[in-house]
C-alpha cells in the first residue's frame, strides 16, 4: 500500500511505552506528530527525542499529541527514556511505540532496504484531527529532524484550514499568506474584508490570524 496525503492514516493497535495504542482512539479530537526512529540507544535519535520532549509546550499549544516508534521493545525504550531525560535535560512524557516486529513501520513504509531491511528510517506524519494524513517526511538515518520545521508546518496547515489560505516558501506565523488562485477576486474580498495585495491575478497576499 502506498500512503498519500489526504489519505486516511491506517489505524492500528500496539504496545508502547504508556501501554496499548489504538491509534486513531487515541488521537481524539488532537492532531498527531508520529515520527519514527532507527532504534533505541542511537545518538541521532535521541537527540530527536530529547527535543521533542522539550517541545512538549510548543506541541500541546498547538493540540497536537507527540508518538514516537522506534524498531526495539517497550522495556527498551523505557530504559533509553532515561538516557534520553539525563542527556537531553528534559522529561519525555509522549509514548513510544514499541515495533521491534516491523509491523507498523511496514504499515506506513518506514523501512527503505537501502537504508536498513530492520530498522525504520526518521519518517514523520502528520496526522489532523479527521485521522487523515496531512503531511509526509522522510529523513534518512544520519540526519537529524529540524522541529522548527514540524512545528511550522503544523502551524501551516492550521493555519490554511482556519482561513481557506495556502502560506508562501519559509511562512512563520504572522507573516503574510496567500490567497488560493480558486477564490475570484470579487469572493477574495468577501472572505477577505481586510483586503488583499494583488502582485499578478495569481499571487495575492492578504493577512489573518
Ligand atoms: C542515530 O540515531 O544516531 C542513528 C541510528 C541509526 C543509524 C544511524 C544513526
Amino acid at each position: 500500500m502506498t500512503l498519500h496525503i489526504g489519505d486516511t492514516a491506517p489505524d492500528f493497535e500496539i504496545d508502547s511505552t504508556q501501554g496499548t495504542i489504538r491509534l486513531h482512539d487515541w488521537i481524539g479530537d488532537s492532531w498527531c506528530f508520529f515520527f519514527s526512529h532507527p532504534a533505541d540507544f542511537t545518538p541521532v535519535c535521541t537527540t530527536e527525542m530529547g527535543r521533542t520532549a522539550q517541545l512538549a509546550k510548543e506541541f500541546e499549544a498547538r493540540n497536537t499529541k507527540s508518538l514516537g516508534l522506534s524498531t526495539d521493545t517497550a522495556e527498551e525504550h523505557v530504559k533509553w527514556i532515561e538516557d534520553v531525560n539525563d542527556t537531553q535535560h528534559t522529561t519525555l512524557e509522549f509514548p513510544i511505540v514499541a515495533d521491534a516486529d516491523l509491523k507498523v513501520a511496514k504499515l506506513y513504509e518506514m523501512i527503505h532496504p537501502d537504508e536498513s531491511a530492520t530498522a525504520a528510517v526518521r519518517s514523520v506524519y502528520i496526522i489532523d484531527p479527521d485521522k487523515k494524513i496531512r503531511l509526509m517526511m522522510t529523513y534518512p538515518m544520519s540526519v537529524g529532524r529540524n522541529f522548527d520545521e514540524i512545528l511550522r508546518v503544523i502551524d501551516a496547515l492550521q493555519t490554511s484550514d482556519a482561513h481557506g489560505v495556502a502560506t508562501p516558501a519559509d511562512w512563520r506565523q504572522g507573516d503574510k499568506v496567500i490567497i488560493p488562485p480558486t477564490v475570484s477576486n470579487e469572493d477574495a474580498e468577501k472572505k477577505f474584508p481586510q483586503g488583499f495585495e494583488e502582485l499578478r491575478s495569481y499571487l495575492r497576499y492578504t493577512q489573518v490570524g
